[in-house]
């Protein structure tokens, strides 16, 4: 990864800023008042979906000042790829969620065929109730119906590395959002 003024160089695909990392720490405040407030009688269990909500889903974990628990469950559809594969592998091992309230914590939202395979297999452990944060959305690039309660932002259908999510494993850590444009 080669850096270029404020732009990223991965595998000959040149990003550029998108999204600065204030606005980034603004929308996950955002989106914890929220949480704390329909959340202030219940314990929650925050399900986060590895690898790409890893910085996102801390964030927003240290923010919330309710009870709460952490899970996490590996999923990945993309490959090395910019399109979602279509193909979504999720690993459940020892989940035990049944009567518990849960929050799914995405990075992102793009086809939406990683939450939906995620709320089958997850309420299929008959769940109290089942809820979805994603710190971004893309509708434009939806292809199946998922009702995602809490989004930080809907974007564009450009493709964005850093904050968790990545290119070809690359650009997670970058504490901004950079798009391919
Ligand atoms: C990304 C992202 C979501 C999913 C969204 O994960 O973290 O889980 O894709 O795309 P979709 O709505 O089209 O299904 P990815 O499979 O790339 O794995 P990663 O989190 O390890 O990067």
């Amino acid at each position: 990864m080669k850096k270029k003024a404020e732009n990223y160089i991965i595998n000959g695909k040149e990003f550029s800023l998108f999204m600065p990392q204030t606005e980034i720490i603004q929308i996950v405040s955002n989106l914890a008042e929220r949480i704390n407030y329909d959340y202030k009688d219940k314990s929650p269990t925050c399900i986060l979906i590895m690898k790409g909500s890893v910085f996102f889903g801390a964030d927003l974990m240290r923010l919330l000042t309710i009870d709460c628990r952490l899970e996490s469950i590996r999923s990945s559809s993309y490959g090395n790829r910019m399109e979602s594969s279509g193909k979504v592998n999720i690993q459940i091992s020892d989940l035990n969620i049944k009567d518990k309230d849960i929050l799914i914590v995405e990075d992102i939202v793009d086809s939406g065929r990683t939450l939906k395979a995620l709320l089958v297999q997850l309420n299929a452990l008959l769940p109290k109730s089942i809820q979805t944060v994603s710190f971004l959305s893309k509708p434009d690039k939806r292809k199946v119906n998922v009702d995602v309660k809490y989004i930080g932002k809907e974007i564009i259908p450009v493709f964005v590395i850093g904050y968790g999510l990545d290119y070809d494993e690359q650009g997670r850590h970058l504490p901004n959002l950079y798009a391919y444009v």
